[in-house]
């Protein structure tokens, strides 16, 4: 418990988050700063990521930084181990955030997004960055958490980790039946194989005090097309889809000592859709 005695505080924990410059990453750094810990937003987009650092450095007065990395890439993630290191003189925190997420329109002869098109490179890519990346990442800073006295790790999965994507709200009126778009085959495999990879590292490095956890998102508003947010928010008991800070409360939560006593759990925060 901290010296605070809110179980909640965050102060001066180094948190890492991958797709830090995303529409999710930014938010998952926001509560971080919000708790008083250090975020540090990592992106291929190094811009981007440092932008909004610098933003959330202003706003929160905490010493946010943004970093350029590939996170399939182990070298890349070995050198900003190393950096931050020199920089905080601690690790505390990581969420495996980045992935993929392929809007693959309809085109004029086939649809990619359907199974029977997948492309292989598209499949490689996806697992490569959604899983191989959420593996190298807990391998480099999830191995320095080990050995230097434990941290999280939070993973973030999706309410498709639970169950299959209803297929039917993502069909488009007057499209022909094989061109229909679907939610890609990849996206429900790494948010699965990303739970396993929870209870796997939670076991793990139980006795190192690295505790590890997801959380399930449900889908977040961000302007999709009115028909689409119709029919998906009638599959939802609460009747719409999540605002974009509204998985900051789990973060808190599976990220400071509140849940000092869970590991291997799967937070499911998806207005109980999974449930119906
Ligand atoms: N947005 C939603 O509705 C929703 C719902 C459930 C779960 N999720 C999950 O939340 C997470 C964030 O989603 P989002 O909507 O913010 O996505 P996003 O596309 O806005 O952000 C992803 C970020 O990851 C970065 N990235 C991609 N490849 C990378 C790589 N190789 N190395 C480093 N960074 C890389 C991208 O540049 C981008 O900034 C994803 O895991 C997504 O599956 C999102």
């Amino acid at each position: 418990m901290r010296e605070s005695g809110n179980p909640f505080d965050l102060t001066g924990r180094v948190a890492v988050i991958t797709g830090g410059a995303g529409l999710l990453g930014e938010q998952h750094a926001r509560a971080i700063a919000a708790a008083g810990g250090i975020p540090v937003l990592v992106d291929i987009h190094q811009q981007r990521a440092s932008e909004k650092a610098e933003e959330l450095s202003r706003e929160y007065g905490v010493a946010a930084i943004g970093c350029a990395a590939d996170i399939t890439q182990q070298e890349q993630l070995e050198a900003l181990r190393d950096e931050i290191v020199a920089r905080f003189g601690r690790l505390d925190i990581l969420i495996n955030n980045a992935a993929n997420n392929p809007k693959m329109e309809a085109r004029s002869d086939v649809n990619f997004s359907r199974l029977e098109n997948f492309p292989l490179t598209q499949w490689e890519a996806d697992i490569s960055v959604g899983l191989t990346g959420a593996f190298l990442c807990s391998k480099v800073f999830g191995s320095y958490m080990a050995s230097h006295g434990g941290g999280v790790i939070v993973n973030i999965a999706s309410d498709l980790a639970l169950i299959a994507p209803d297929q039917r709200i993502y069909r488009q009126a007057g499209v022909p039946e094989q061109m229909q778009p679907v939610k890609p085959v990849t996206y429900s495999v790494v948010k699965t194989a990303l739970v396993g990879l929870t209870r796997y590292l939670a076991t793990y490095w139980a006795d190192d005090k690295v505790r590890v956890n997801a959380i399930s998102p449900g889908g977040v508003f961000n302007g999709q097309p009115e028909d689409f947010v119709a029919r998906l928010t009638n599959l939802i008991p609460l009747g719409r889809m999540a605002t974009t800070n509204e998985y900051q409360g789990a973060i808190v939560f599976l990220c400071s000592d509140a849940s000092s006593y869970m590991t291997g759990t799967n937070l499911v925060v998806d207005g109980g859709r999974s449930c119906w």
